[in-house]
């Protein structure tokens, strides 16, 4: 399924759905990345993997969504784009997009959902007091960070940690869980019932 990754900086999980993608048998084909920053680092990883890049600067949009989200699908459609992965994508969504992209949209958030939506989600763990954090990969819904969620991994909170520790033993787990995520998605192996999502057995 030919499919976008979209970012606003570092692109580490994209890189990481990249290198997935890069194995034959992987069913989601990275046919463009696209971000909403022209400075994003992500890109520049892109293109030296050769994989078609585009850049839809939000900026220039001001407050019109609408014009923004416009001009971004005209460039996944003209790639062919069928499938949409938020990989540490800064902008929320408007509803009618979501709902345009509904089950073909998917993102990675850096808590155990449906803890901690939004930002700075590691720090708020740590004031928290949390003893397991971790990463969710889920269908996005017209809420901040809400949808089925497809997978989850778990990371213990350990007692001297700093913010950074616990950021960096939550994203090598997202390294890990959103190709795997990915992958059942695009090979159809999603089934959505309500706010639920199942995950068929692949057939052998
Ligand atoms: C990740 O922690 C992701 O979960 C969050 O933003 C961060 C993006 O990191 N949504 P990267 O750009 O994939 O390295």
């Amino acid at each position: 399924l030919r499919t976008a990754v979209l970012i606003s900086g570092r692109g580490s999980n994209m890189a990481a759905l990249l290198e997935a993608a890069a194995n034959p048998d992987y069913p989601a084909e990275i046919a463009l990345v696209l971000s909403n920053r022209e400075d994003a680092a992500g890109l520049d990883h892109a293109r030296s993997r050769g994989v078609p890049t585009a850049v839809v600067e939000s900026r220039v949009f001001g407050r019109d969504r609408d014009a923004f989200e416009r001009a971004l699908e005209g460039e996944v459609r003209g790639h062919g784009v069928e499938l949409l992965a938020l990989a540490g994508f800064m902008r929320v969504l408007t509803a009618g997009f979501v709902a345009r992209w509904q089950d073909r949209l998917v993102n990675i958030h850096p808590s155990l959902l449906p803890a901690f939506p939004g930002l700075d989600t590691h720090a708020r763990a740590l004031a928290a007091g949390v003893k397991l954090h971790g990463c969710t990969v889920h269908l996005v819904r017209a809420g901040v960070d809400d949808g089925p969620i497809l997978a989850q991994a778990a990371v213990p909170v350990l007692p001297d940690d700093t913010e950074a520790d616990l950021a960096a033993r939550v994203l090598a787990e997202e390294h890990r869980l959103y190709p795997a995520a990915l992958a059942w998605l695009a090979a159809g192996l999603v089934q959505v019932e309500e706010a639920v999502a199942r995950i068929a057995a692949p057939s052998a």
